[in-house]
């Protein structure tokens, strides 16, 4: 059994959960499951993020105190992902005494081997993105609130790690994926990088993890969450569960956070002498009307809207098969109803349907034999074992929307094989015929159901607890047996109508 570390970011509690952060979760929580059923040791990780300006306004803002404010915000973010049936090993808050006293002792352990400094600084500050920029960063725009700031701060020698950077990621080809991220992360480290202020005078910010070696600080918002992800499973606390899940074997996220984690990240791993993930995956963003969406610009969708109506695996498959990993998609509800009706009603859902009914029918609730196979038959096997392989395939590579296309195509094939074996029609004449074809595809429906169980965990159990069968089972062609009971289910998917 090989053991696999997967995370989310940790989101920022200054709003409620929407859909951009739904997907990240979903995301993880589908290839853990696939993970699992591979037989791995999982570890999936997920959490908040509840120190730092953003937080502390939005606590103001409801005129609450910081503390009260997390600890009520984090409870829309528990609820959210077990309405969204995000089955999580761990779920890790910034505020968590734990991770407090693992920052803090890697402070401490920085500053004493002197990777971080103090200095006086004078510089551009974007309050908004709470970080110093350059006047590069003011030009390109890409920044809001900024202003001239002068003030004393500690840095951490992120530089000094430049050139190691580089190497590791030049000689690491999966370390981050897609491709073209890590082209841009090596175009960025072709300038100097300069050290990273890890610092906040309690002046200006005082909801923080307070530096160990000065007082009047607390620690930079980025430089305290990111070691959540050693921090969650043990560092300098627990080594041996440590040393067992890490390195990480994917950190995922989306692009609007690349930077901090290849850059600052791995170097400040570097600087704790602990090695750097195996994977950083930066996917795209959900965009609503051509912009992204996001808790600032208020343009956001609430994920427990939707799976309120049409159900939580409905919202999974959604976000699963209309982004193509590594790009952009657009969310409209349009587009989440399209999806539906042609794939979950149509497609899978009718022939759920077609299958339990003409088992109920003819053979008294239970499965058929499978008979003699004639050459249209090998021809349907062949097919379906093609597309399972190619849909495991896959899944493996992360191309889930790609997994789900031939899982869908499994769906549509047997329709097809059903239209041309007519088995209603057949069944008058020769009953024996009737029941290999309809063997046959409720075989290849439980497989194409089994395939689908990370992504409609409810409805696939659902669907295969009617076939005597679970999500464990097999993929291999000709597991279903003969002769077992079915419990006829109706309407699994009901179409949405306007
Ligand atoms: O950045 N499309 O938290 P955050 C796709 N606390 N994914 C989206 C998205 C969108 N429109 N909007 C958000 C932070 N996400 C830090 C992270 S990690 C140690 C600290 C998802 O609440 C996506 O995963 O702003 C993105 O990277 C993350 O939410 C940002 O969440
Ligand atoms: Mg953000």
């Amino acid at each position: 059994m090989s053991k696999f570390y997967i995370t989310t970011p940790l989101y920022y509690v200054n709003d409620e959960p929407h859909i951009g952060h739904a997907y990240t979760t979903i995301l993880a929580d589908v290839i853990a499951r696939i993970k699992k059923l591979q037989d791995n040791d999982v570890y999936f990780l997920t959490g908040t993020d509840e120190h730092g300006q953003k937080v502390q306004e939005a606590a103001k803002k409801r005129n609450v105190q910081p503390k009260e404010h997390v600890d009520e915000y984090v409870k829309r973010f528990k609820a959210t992902w077990e309405n969204l049936n995000i089955d999580y090993d761990y779920f890790i808050r910034t505020t968590d005494k734990n991770h407090t006293e693992r920052v803090k002792q890697i402070l401490a352990d920085l500053y004493k081997k002197g990777d971080i400094y103090f200095d006086e600084y004078e510089g551009l500050y974007s309050v908004s993105e709470e970080r110093f920029i350059t006047e590069k960063e003011k030009e390109e725009g890409n920044f809001r609130q900024i202003k001239k700031i002068k003030e004393k701060n500690y840095f951490f020698k992120m530089s000094k790690y430049q050139s190691n950077l580089i190497k590791h990621i030049e000689s690491n080809e999966n370390f981050i994926l897609p491709k073209s991220r890590r082209n841009e992360i090596l175009g960025f480290l072709k300038n100097d990088l300069n050290d990273l202020c890890i610092s906040r005078p309690k002046s200006r910010l005082a909801w923080g993890i307070e530096l160990p070696f000065d007082k009047e600080y607390v620690t930079y918002v980025w430089f305290d969450a990111l070691i959540n992800y050693i921090s969650a499973i043990g560092y300098n606390n627990d080594n041996e569960k440590f040393n067992y899940y890490w390195p990480a074997d994917y950190h995922l996220m989306a692009k609007d956070i690349l930077t901090t984690h290849c850059v600052y990240w791995p170097t400040m791993l570097m600087s704790c002498n602990i090695s750097l993930p195996n994977t950083i995956f930066a996917h795209g963003w959900w965009l609503m009307d051509n912009t992204k969406m996001s808790k600032s610009l208020g343009n956001v969708v609430k994920p427990l809207d939707l799976a309120d109506k049409y159900g939580s695996d409905a919202l999974r498959y959604y976000l699963m098969r209309n982004m193509v990993l590594g790009q952009d998609a657009s969310f409209t509800i349009e587009s989440f109803k399209k999806r539906y009706n042609s794939d979950l009603a149509n497609d899978y859902g009718n022939l759920v349907n077609r299958i339990f009914i003409l088992i109920s029918k003819h053979f008294e609730n239970s499965i058929p034999e499978k008979g003699k196979y004639d050459l249209d038959d090998n021809d349907f096997i062949k097919n379906i074992e093609n597309l399972t392989n190619l849909s495991i395939q896959n899944y493996s590579n992360i191309k889930i929307h790609d997994g789900i296309e031939n899982t869908i195509s499994i769906f549509r094939t047997v329709n097809k094989f059903l239209e041309d074996k007519a088995p209603w029609k057949t069944i008058k004449e020769n009953k024996n015929i009737a029941g290999t074809t309809i063997y046959l595809s409720a075989e290849a429906l439980r497989i194409g159901t089994v395939l689908l169980y990370p992504i409609i965990p409810e409805k696939s159990k659902k669907i295969l607890n009617a076939m005597d069968c679970c999500p464990k089972d097999d993929t291999t062609f000709g597991f279903l047996k003969e002769n077992s009971s079915i419990n006829v289910i109706k309407n699994i998917f009901p179409r949405i109508e306007d």
